[in-house]
């Protein structure tokens, strides 16, 4: 079969629209001819577009004109107008995490510390309600950047489940690591909230997904969440916190710490922390306790490689793995980070969904679901962790 040709923009230039490329790079279904790149940020568009051989667009409007996919790798707080626009041109967006939120009341100053989180629950919820009906609209559809869903240890255990016929009675997940490297991330106006959305999106949604694996595998019928308790904290900002100098601390108005704990329709659970307070290397994982297995997904770190290194600097040139502190003694490089992540999974599954109406994995309901339990997370969180009830799509 001849391959389709697709063509790609990306907008932003930054952590994500990096990876993005590199995963593009890889796409074996389709042929990917890169147009270009937007971005608010110029200079770091241009030098972004250099390095890359491709174009650097003046407008938004010129690069989603001039594609077949965009890929949005700009802030949270930018998703929604983005997709829609996108979608507007029957034009395909893929959509970084988290998919939408609430990003506050417009005002520079706004502070996510003190103001009252049913007013996020419900903007959030008819930001959702928004991309839902764009995408009814259009001929294209959103494809959702849940990199969690499509990494290889989480595909494995959605095969494990599928072909046993597993009940998953308890999850608990974890994404953390020592600070967020993008200067956006810290103020709730642009990212939406804090580590509970920014990294806790990720072990959410990857429960999220494998139970609506397993309600479809026995009875065709997704399991949906029911309700959340939430705790949020500030470590990093309690006047107690003794500094030295490892774990970001610059956050403006956001949480750094978070738990969610989240009870299906059918009783069962998930216990997902997420945190920028832990040294060592980024901690993705996610744990399934099911009726008949158990199963430990490492997405990082991997004991895939162990290695003892006596002196930092004879690894200055290397890339161990993301967010470590040290090179020295033992680590666990990770040898492909972006495999073991999903992201060239994932972008392979677009383009195929793209070019040839292929499924994906994970759609906007699942995204949907995750953006919905957790502003109920942080509404739990604000009354100190009280039970609330979670609407699903
Ligand atoms: N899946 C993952 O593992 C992962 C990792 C990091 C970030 N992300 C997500 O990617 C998105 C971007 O984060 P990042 O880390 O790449 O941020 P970043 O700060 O590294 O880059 C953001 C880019 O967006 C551009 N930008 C800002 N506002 C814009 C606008 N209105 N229009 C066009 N461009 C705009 C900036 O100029 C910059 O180039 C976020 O949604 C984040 O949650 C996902």
């Amino acid at each position: 079969m001849d391959k389709r040709t697709v063509r790609a923009g990306i907008v932003g230039a930054g952590f994500s629209a990096t990876f993005h490329f590199e995963a593009l790079k890889k796409v074996y279904g389709t042929n990917v001819q890169v147009e270009g790149v937007y971005a608010l940020d110029t200079e770091q568009a241009k030098e972004y577009a250099k390095k890359r051989r491709i174009r650097a667009f003046g407008s938004l409007e010129q690069l989603i004109d001039s594609v077949d996919v965009v890929h949005v790798c700009a802030p949270a707080s930018t998703h929604e107008s983005i997709a829609i626009a996108v979608l507007e041109q029957d034009k395909f967006p893929i959509v970084e995490k988290p998919l939408t939120g609430y990003f506050g009341d417009g005002s520079e100053d706004f502070n996510g510390q003190d103001f009252p989180k049913t007013e996020a629950l419900d903007q959030a919820l008819a930001s959702i309600e928004r991309l839902i009906a764009a995408e009814a609209k259009s001929k294209s559809k959103i494809l959702y950047a849940e990199n969690w869903v499509y990494a290889p240890s989480i595909q494995k255990e959605r095969e494990i489940i599928e072909k046993t016929g597993a009940q998953i009675l308890w999850m608990h997940g974890e994404e953390s690591h020592s600070g967020s490297h993008a200067e956006y991330y810290g103020f709730w106006k642009f990212a939406g909230g804090g580590v509970m959305i920014g990294k806790g999106c990720h072990p959410l949604t990857a429960a999220l997904y494998l139970k609506r694996v397993e309600g479809k595998a026995r009875s065709g019928r997704v399991i949906h969440p029911n309700s959340v308790s939430a705790r949020t904290h500030i470590i990093t900002r309690m006047p107690g916190f003794r500094d030295e100098g490892h774990i970001r601390t610059d956050y403006y108005d956001i949480d750094d710490f978070s738990l969610m704990h989240v009870v299906f329709e059918d009783g069962t659970l998930v216990d997902s922390v997420a945190s920028a307070i832990i040294l060592g290397g980024i901690h993705n994982e996610l744990e399934v306790a099911a009726n008949n297995h158990r199963t430990i997904c490492n997405i990082n770190p991997t004991s895939a490689i162990q290695t003892y290194n006596p002196v930092d600097e004879n690894f200055a040139d290397i890339y161990v793995v993301e967010k470590i502190g040290t090179k020295q003694g033992w680590s666990n490089p990770c040898p492909d980070e972006d495999w073991f992540t999903g992201y060239p999974q994932e972008i392979e599954a677009f383009y195929r969904a793209a070019a040839y109406g292929e499924p994906v994995e994970r759609d906007s309901r699942l995204a949907a679901d995750c953006i919905s339990t957790i502003y109920s997370a942080y509404v739990s969180a604000e009354k100190m962790g009280a039970e609330v009830e979670i609407k699903t799509f």
